[in-house]
């Protein structure tokens, strides 16, 4: 059985997301088998982003499950991609989700995310996009981004629209104009940073979060990923008493939080161990320990803030949520 949530849209996420950014560069037909691994083992929901580079093997591996049948048809997936920050503005949107879909070779997204409420410079093909210098850093204009993400809704292009890395603050912004409310605010969250304020703020306007980063991204410092979350000593004690594994301590713990999490593993043994979360529980003084571990967010955004740029600070990126 897939365990899922319902969202504001009237669509169903399934809880357990399948990761795909990485910062190692693998060959297309490594990923599609990496992806249909995930599949076979159970995963029905697979995060990806026009920035990762992984549409186009998420799309052969949607097809050769269908094809092997492993899963009956492409409605048993979910399908999240995101809106790079270059095109984060109104007249780039629709375009920019129909390269995704051309990519993934789908009809539908089931659902189309804002990355970031940033706005770069788009570069002339071939440039990385990654790599961006201060002056490419552009007002972002919300409003326009968000009514053509309601336009491709409304086109039947994609099931639920939703917003990354967005403050109370943003939603709150944003809310105020929405004619179709974001289902979805992708966000770090993990037991190092438990997103308390937003947590609120989002379940009183029915706002699913979606956890990435569950596992601190296993250290990996391109990431602004940490180890103090596979580390702690805390969730190590935890995880020997019950018998479980760090890892899966921490996305129980997210389950429990009434989130959805997207955890990234390429290999096989590790895709099956933070799939087996389901079927036993912390008790109530293990959620309570875990709540106090301190609080430090690893995912700053550094890069899109400088002394000219429209955030100054990440405090301002932020709109002091840290
Ligand atoms: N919206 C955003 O701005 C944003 C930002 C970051 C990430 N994301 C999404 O969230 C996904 C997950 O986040 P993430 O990739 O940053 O980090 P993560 O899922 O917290 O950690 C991934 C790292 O942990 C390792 N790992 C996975 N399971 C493990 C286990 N059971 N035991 C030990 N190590 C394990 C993986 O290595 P192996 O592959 O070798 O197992 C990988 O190095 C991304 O892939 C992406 O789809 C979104």
């Amino acid at each position: 059985m897939v365990v899922t949530v319902s969202l504001n849209s009237g669509y169903v996420m399934p809880t357990l997301g399948f990761g795909t950014f990485s910062s190692v560069l693998i060959a297309e037909d490594e990923l599609v088998q990496i992806f249909l691994n995930g599949i076979e083992i159970g995963y029905r929901h697979i995060d990806t982003a026009s920035i990762y580079k992984s549409e186009k093997a998420v799309g052969k591996a949607v097809s050769k499950a269908v094809e092997q049948k492993i899963v009956s048809s492409r409605e048993e997936l979910f399908i999240t991609s995101k809106l790079w920050c270059d095109d984060a503005n109104g007249d780039l949107v629709l375009p920019a989700l129909k390269k995704s879909l051309e990519n993934l070779g789908l009809d539908y997204l089931d659902l189309f995310l804002i990355h970031w409420p940033v706005r770069l410079r788009k570069k002339e093909a071939g440039v990385p996009k990654f790599t961006f210098k201060e002056e490419d850093i552009l007002p972002f204009d919300m409003r326009s981004t968000w009514e053509v993400m309601e336009e491709c809704k409304r086109l039947g292009l994609v099931h639920s629209i939703g917003v990354s890395n967005f403050s109370s603050k943003k939603l709150l912004d944003l809310l105020d104009f929405a004619t179709i409310p974001p289902s979805v605010n992708q966000v770090e969250m993990n037991p190092l940073w438990n997103q308390k304020i937003l947590r609120g703020f989002c379940k009183e306007k029915g706002i699913q979060i979606t956890a990435y980063s569950p596992l601190g991204a296993n250290g990996d410092v391109r990431m602004g990923g940490t180890m103090d979350i596979l580390d702690s000593p805390t969730l190590k004690e935890i995880a020997q008493a019950k018998q479980k594994t760090t890892p899966q301590i921490c996305l129980r713990w997210l389950h429990d939080k009434g989130v959805t999490f997207v955890v990234k593993s390429y290999n096989k043994d590790r895709m099956k161990e933070n799939h087996q979360i389901f079927d036993w529980e912390l008790s109530v003084e293990e959620k309570d320990k875990i709540d106090n571990i301190p609080q430090k967010k690893n995912f700053l955004g550094n890069e899109f803030v400088c002394p000219n740029g429209p955030y100054k600070s990440v405090d301002e990126l932020w709109d002091g949520e840290l």
